[in-house]
């Protein structure tokens, strides 16, 4: 089939690649010309593990190209996924739903009478109604337009595309299922689930799925808080309640909490059209799942503190600064802010991460960077696991020990080998609890 993606940030590069993967003649549209000649040229703008050879190879067969704009050979496309980005308004809870009106806009001079129009981006609910109503009045006809979210996880995004736990599709008209239905054959074809939902519902299967997400989280983490200072084990604790197969043992990973693109904007975000929809206190509880996420830095700022007397001058290590691993993401990333508010106390930051250090160079330039971990830690006064790489994990802790000047480490992400790191002689600070 013949299809355009309309936006090429994380999602729309994944699902551009994942459509030519399925073997449909893929445009995919992006207005930026540093990201549009990356692309061109087989070049990644972000970190993705295994997304980079998909690239390229689906570049050379031809099944994938780019262009900055509509044009007559785009516009014959059988389907349109707009996959734009919707972050969190400036100064404001609410999602910012310019970039999908005016790719909708944009799109409605376009678009064939039979083409079918799949909004991909997170968006408030009711947002597709409208986008119908602006595109229906351009176009002069009616427009088939269905919503479709999306559930990639930054770190296995190619993956998560190509083998989806589901498939969600809320349609206006029976024509788009069926359009729909065609273009992800491959994948329905191995019994993935192909929900047919209404329109509000597919959209808010995606803030709800989100927003169930960071509250499990954030359900940890405030038992953490109670384990803090009750000589509890949160980690334990997880895993004891994580065998009740009602509550299940994914998601319950307690730490400096979550960050990212996604699950911090979607709930506030949710709150906010929650609000404009007049039952805000239906999501209220949702200020607390915020909140709790956030105090886990204010924790972490707090042990620091507490560890080294006052931080000001001393030299702390934050390894890993994007908001997982196997991502260069940094955006509202734990680990950044707690770098960011321990510099600005006066202590000497220096972060280590595998592969986010170019973008923290221009996002933070008030930090400073080592790409080798063991330069990393020298004679550093305190060390901080911030994102749970691999190579943290596996790293000899008396190697390490033999750099540092203090063997005090805080494991933000509650994924080191305690016993090996004691008996190396460190001092290790897990977050909700007390070992
Ligand atoms: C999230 C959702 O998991 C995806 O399903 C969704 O498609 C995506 O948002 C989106 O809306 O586009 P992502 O933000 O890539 O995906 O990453 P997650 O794996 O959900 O992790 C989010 C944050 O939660 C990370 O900072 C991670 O460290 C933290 N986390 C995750 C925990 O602190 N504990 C856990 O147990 C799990």
């Amino acid at each position: 089939m013949k299809v355009t993606v309309i936006g090429l940030g994380y999602l729309g590069a994944t699902h551009a690649v994942a459509m030519a993967e399925l073997g449909h003649e893929v445009i995919g549209i992006e207005p930026d010309p540093r990201k549009l000649s990356a692309l061109s040229q087989g070049v990644l703008p972000f970190h993705e593990p295994g997304l980079d050879t998909a690239l390229t190879k689906t570049l050379a067969t031809g099944k994938l190209t780019f262009k900055a704009a509509h044009d007559a050979e785009s516009a014959a496309s059988e389907i349109f996924f707009i996959c734009v980005g919707t972050p969190q308004r400036a100064g404001s809870d609410a999602a910012d739903t310019s970039y999908v009106i005016s790719a909708a806009e944009d799109l409605a001079r376009w678009v064939g009478r039979d083409a079918v129009v799949a909004g991909k981006s997170t968006v408030p609910v009711g947002t597709a109604a409208e986008l119908k109503k602006r595109m229906d009045a351009i176009a002069g006809f009616d427009v088939h337009l269905a919503w479709n979210p999306e559930f990639l996880r930054e770190g296995t995004a190619l993956e998560d595309s190509l083998r989806p736990d589901r498939i969600v599709v809320g349609t206006f008209d029976q024509h788009s299922v069926q359009v729909i239905k065609n273009v992800y054959a491959p994948i329905l074809e191995s019994g993935t689930p192909f929900l047919e939902l209404d329109v509000p519902t597919a959209e808010l299967v995606k803030v709800a799925a989100n927003a169930f997400l960071a509250t499990k989280i954030s359900f940890i983490n405030a038992m953490a808080e109670v384990a803090e200072v009750s000589g509890a084990d949160a980690v334990a604790l997880a895993k004891a309640i994580g065998y009740d197969e009602r509550i299940g043992n994914k998601f319950l990973r307690t730490g400096i909490g979550f960050g990212g693109g996604c699950l911090p904007k979607d709930i506030r975000g949710f709150m906010a059209r929650a609000d404009e929809l007049g039952v805000g206190s239906a999501v209220e509880f949702l200020r607390n799942v915020d909140q709790v996420n956030l105090r886990r830095r204010d924790r972490v700022v707090s042990l620091a503190n507490t560890e080294l007397g006052e931080v000001s001058g001393k030299a702390i290590t934050m390894l890993g600064i994007s908001f997982k691993p196997d991502s260069d993401d940094l955006r509202d990333s734990p680990a950044l802010e707690i770098a960011q508010r321990l510099q600005a106390q006066g202590a000497h930051l220096t972060v280590h991460d595998p592969v986010s250090l170019v973008p923290l160079a221009s996002r933070a330039p008030e930090l400073s960077s080592e790409q080798d971990l063991m330069a990393a830690v020298k004679s550093a006064d305190l060390v901080i696991l911030g994102t749970e790489w691999k190579q943290y994990r596996e790293v000899d802790p008396a190697e390490l020990g033999e750099l540092v000047k203090t063997k005090t480490v805080i494991d933000g992400r509650n994924v080191l080998d305690v016993a090996r790191w004691q008996q190396a002689g460190w001092k290790v600070i897990a977050l909700g609890r007390n070992i």
